[in-house]
This record gives structure tokens, sequence and C-alpha cells, in this order.
């Protein structure tokens, strides 16, 4: 079967599709939200350099980090990105937010950024996005509700693309939104959890939310290792 033919996307993050019975619905978009070193970069990287090894090649659309410097971090843990570039199986671009909207106009022209990503996806005809991170964006609206009105455009029109799309979702520790209006619209939301108990940090994943399919509903401690991310799909844990 040709794999866009397939309904689920795999991650291929060690212990996380057997969680999702397979995988991302296809042209989902997941929220991935969690505190700050809580590994949410580090898991949309890997979900694109996973995908360029199943032929289905990404798109990271940074809004916030400078590129060569998320370069030089995220090369440690082995992921060559200059080849994937070269072999157009990745396309890093860093976006300047503020050319799409400001506070004073109360938002972001999301067609005009739908535009830009849409083009780079054509590009090399990617399946995977992932936008890093989207919160950012919240920080323009006076109004929730266009906010929320304005991601559901969003989110359709990655969808007319065909692909599925990681939004990352700076929050504080142990928060679903920042906005408390995202987790709604999205179609899925992962959360990662960074918690410190008795002066201990533990990592752990949590599914929340996942149309389309069946998941786990427990919280999995997570490692970060020299390869990436890890999950731990036989041990819940209670933070
Ligand atoms: N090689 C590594 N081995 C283990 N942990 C690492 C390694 N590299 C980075 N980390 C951990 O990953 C964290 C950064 O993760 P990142 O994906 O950038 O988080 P976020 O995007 O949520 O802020 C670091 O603070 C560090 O704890
Ligand atoms: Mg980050």
């Amino acid at each position: 079967m040709n794999s866009s033919n397939k309904k689920k996307i795999e991650t291929g993050i060690p212990g996380l599709d057997e969680l999702l019975d397979g995988g991302i619905p296809r042209g989902n978009s997941v929220l991935l939200s969690g505190g700050a070193g809580s590994g949410k970069t580090t898991f949309g990287m890997q979900f694109l350099v996973n995908g360029a090894e199943y032929d289905e090649p990404g798109v990271f659309v940074g809004l916030e980090e400078y590129l060569p410097d998320l370069k030089k971090n995220m090369s440690h843990f082995g992921w060559d990105f200059a080849s994937l570039e070269k072999e157009n199986k990745l396309i890093l671009t860093r976006l300047d937010i503020w050319k799409f909207g400001s506070v004073l106009s109360g938002g972001v022209d999301m067609e005009l950024f739908a535009d830009t990503v849409r083009s780079a996806v054509e590009e090399i005809n990617a399946q995977r996005i992932v936008i890093d991170p989207i919160s950012i964006m919240g920080l323009m609206y006076r109004s929730d509700l266009k906010f929320r009105l304005d991601l559901v455009g969003l989110q359709n029109s990655l969808r007319d693309l065909k692909c599925t799309t990681i939004m990352v979702l700076d929050t504080l520790s142990g928060f679903m939104s920042r906005y408390n209006t995202e987790e709604f619209v999205a179609h899925g939301v992962i959360v990662l959890h960074y918690i410190k108990k008795n002066y201990i940090r533990q990592r752990g994943l949590e599914i929340w939310k996942m149309r389309g399919t069946k998941h786990s509903e427990n919280v999995h401690s997570m490692e970060i290792t020299s390869n990436g991310l890890k999950v731990y799909s036989g041990s819940p844990v209670f933070l």
C-alpha cells in the first residue's frame, strides 16, 4: 500500500504509536502542549525525521527559535538535517510572525500564513507539518473567539493539503492549553509533563484527546535519550 493511502501516520517515536492504536489519524491537527524543556521541539523534529524515513516528507515552521541554534541543538540527537534537506525530505523554515499580523490588527492573517506554509509543502510534496510554537500567535489576539475561529480555518487549510500537523503549544507545566480554546478546536491533544516531585523531575506523556482512534488514557513515563524521545508504553505513571 502506498504510504499516503494509510489511514494512520506513524510518529515513529518508540513506544508512542502503540498507545495511539497505530498512529495519528491522517489529516489531524494535534496540539502538543507542555512547559519549557518538556521535549516539544524534540518531539516535533523526531516526527519529521521519522517521516522522511517512511517517505513522508515534512515541513518545520519555526516561529520563535533562531534556526541555526535549533539545528545545532537537534543535531545532537544524530539527525542529519543537511542530507534530509538535500534529498527534499525536509524543509526547515523560520517565519517572522509579525509579518502576518499584529496586536493592533487583533490577530494573524491566517490565509496568508496558510499560503506561505502551502508553498513549502508543495515544494517537496510534504505530508507532515510542525508549527513551533503556535501559542505565539495567540498573543496577538484580543478576542478568544476570533483566535478559535482562525485556528479552525488554519486546520482546515492544512487538512486540504492532506497534511498531518503538530502544533506546538507552550503552556505552564501541567496545563493543557494557554488560551482555554485551542484544545476544543484541535483534533488531538498530546501533553508532555515535566514534573518535580521530592526534588526529582519526571517526564511523562499523555494522550488527552485524539479524534478518530482509540488511545491510551494513562500518563506514560517518557525519557529524552541521545536518540530522542522514548515512551514507556507499558508503564503508566502517576505524577
Ligand atoms: N542528548 C540528550 N539527552 C537527554 N536529554 C536531552 C538531550 N538533549 C536535550 N535533552 C533534554 O531536552 C530538553 C529540551 O527539550 P526541547 O524539545 O527543546 O523542549 P521544549 O521544546 O519543550 O522546550 C533539554 O532541556 C534537556 O533536558
Ligand atoms: Mg521548544
